[in-house]
């Protein structure tokens, strides 16, 4: 089927489900939750829907951990909400993708349970190997959550492989029963009517023959060799011949580690077997490749990572663009200030939606929901961060080292969606499942959609400004003052439209750096920040000058 790109033309909302929207009053959100929320979504101007996991799961994860693919967790209103809420979002015109979650399962998954009974065909549904003759893990790899990569299984009498919790075996994907079972869970989902998948860490699904070790820094030395592997290509490909082409539908991948050049090798148009990649560079400007490695926020490297990337992927590929999701704490407090949370919050949505792509908003995002900083770390429920607290350097105080996981943790975007001022943020009538940020009173929905000003009310105004404007959708882009570590300069260029964007990453006021070659005189500001048109910004302040 020739692919139809509708995707280009859309903004994406993500829904970490469980902190949405509670419909039932247990205290959990849930797909009633989101029923009622649908027409919330698209008044912001998003016109598709990506759902994390909302499958049965023992929720080790948070849902990563899947138990049934083919289901709908009872605790987010089963089969029938769902039902209800992709009808919901087809009658409004939008689209609905589900995460595909195959790098690995819940271990309470059925195929774990007969795999490490050697039960057939499920025998090698997973990556077991026996201990080595000296008592040594099968190999050196470390997981991404709790410690070693390798945990010994009891029943079967070998190690499985999880590259995250311990409760996450990794799949062997080396076993074409396995990929089978893929494809069946996609054809299930695609002839319910879904629009498409993000799919979970989807490059770590060929592991590099023979399991050899890593170097001890593997993201200094390479990648680690469990990432883009051998067959990647190939069983990318598979699905996209056997499933996607059959179906009008979309792909989205994680790609944890990846650079623009090895990026087009999965999503180029013409030769890729994927539409478009979550890449992590946008995320480094504050951290060394991961939020637990943070150093200080240096806007030239946010800069370089959406330069890079709209560069070096134009006319050859699509840019997916972001700046939160569920696995980063809020955006305001890492590349803003909390201190101007409205206007840095406006500045960074200006940052990113002008550019070439299709953006997604997190739940949250769009009314500069902050982090949550419990004063305790046994508050936290996510297991990469309780882990990663309690082997934090144990010399530092405790005061210091959860000061650290304020910065570091997932958790610190994950507390429940701060719809009115009301108990427990109106997110639920019951007891809410974790904790709700104690500044809901001052930051929330309700109160930003009575004041037209609200950092909401710009979202709406810079996403219809978007979908209006002819060079942000084909325009070609162009970076000034890259050295520059308070001003965001670019501009956008198509027939004779052309726009230039202007965002101050500072608390002082600063002064505007303007090209030569635009004349503002001629130009329209058609959205800001503030009332103000002289050549000194504003503390964060942000302008779009448009010339037709
Ligand atoms: C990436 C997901 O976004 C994250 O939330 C999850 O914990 C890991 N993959 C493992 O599935």
């Amino acid at each position: 089927m020739e692919r139809n790109r509708w995707y280009k033309d859309m903004v994406f909302y993500q829904i970490w489900p469980r902190s949405f929207k509670d419909g039932n009053g247990d205290g959990m959100g849930d797909l009633w939750g989101v029923l009622e929320k649908l027409d919330y979504i698209k008044s912001l101007g998003c016109d598709g829907i990506w759902f994390s996991p909302i499958y049965p799961s023992p929720g080790a994860d948070c849902g990563y951990d899947i138990a049934d693919y083919m289901d709908i967790a009872p605790e987010f209103g089963g089969m029938e909400a769902f039902k209800k809420v992709l009808e919901g979002v087809h009658q409004r015109g939008m689209k609905l993708i589900m995460d595909l979650v195959v790098n690995h399962t819940s271990d309470e998954h059925e195929w774990f349970q007969k795999s490490r009974k050697r039960i057939e065909p499920y025998t090698d549904y997973y990556i077991w190997r026996p201990a080595k003759p000296n008592g040594k893990l099968p190999n050196n790899w470390d997981s991404n959550f709790e410690g070693k990569a390798w945990t010994w299984d009891e029943e079967r009498g070998e190690y499985y492989l999880h590259l995250f919790a311990v409760k996450q075996p990794d799949l062997n994907m080396d076993n074409p029963l396995v990929r089978e079972e893929v494809k069946k869970i996609l054809r299930f989902w695609l002839d319910m009517g879904v629009d498409g998948f993000r799919e979970d860490v989807i490059t770590y699904i060929s592991k590099a023959e023979g399991l050899p070790d890593d170097h001890l820094f593997p993201i200094y030395k390479g990648m680690p060799k469990y990432n883009h592997g051998p067959h990647i290509h190939e069983y990318l490909a598979e699905f996209k011949r056997d499933v996607f082409d059959h179906y009008d539908c979309f792909t989205l991948a994680e790609a944890p580690l990846v650079w623009p050049k090895q990026a087009l090798k999965y999503i180029d148009e013409e030769k890729g077997q994927i539409d478009m990649m979550i890449q992590f560079q946008c995320q480094c400007a504050d951290c060394l490749f991961t939020d637990y490695l943070p150093t200080k926020f240096m806007l030239v490297r946010m800069k370089k990572a959406f330069s890079d990337w709209q560069k070096k992927l134009s006319g050859k590929a699509w840019n997916m663009l972001y700046m939160e999701n569920h696995d980063h704490p809020r955006i305001i407090s890492r590349y803003g200030s909390e201190k101007f949370r409205e206007e840095s919050g406006k500045s960074i949505a200006v940052s990113y939606l002008f550019q070439q792509g299709t953006p997604f908003l997190y739940q949250g995002q769009e009314i500069g929901m902050l982090n949550w900083k419990p004063e305790d770390a046994e508050m936290y429920e996510d297991v990469q961060t309780r882990y990663n607290y309690a082997h934090s350097n144990l010399k530092k105080s405790k005061e210091e080292r959860l000061h650290k996981m304020w910065r570091s943790s997932r958790d610190s975007a994950r507390t429940p969606v701060q719809w009115d001022s009301s108990e427990n943020a109106g997110f639920t009538t019951g007891t809410p499942w974790f904790y709700v940020n104690p500044n809901y009173k001052e930051i929330n929905v309700a109160a930003q959609e009575a004041d037209p000003d609200s950092l909401l009310n710009f979202y709406r105004k810079a996403i219809n400004l978007r979908k209006s404007l002819k060079a942000v959708r084909f325009g070609n882009y162009k970076e000034y003052y890259r050295l520059d570590n308070k001003l965001y300069v670019y501009s956008r260029e198509y027939e004779n439209q052309k726009i230039l964007v202007v965002c101050s990453f500072s608390e002082k006021e600063t002064k505007i750096r303007v090209p030569s070659g635009f004349d503002l005189e001629k130009a329209k500001i058609v959205l800001g920040n503030y009332e103000n048109k002289e050549k000194t910004l504003k503390p964060y302040e942000t302008r779009v000058y448009l010339w037709e």
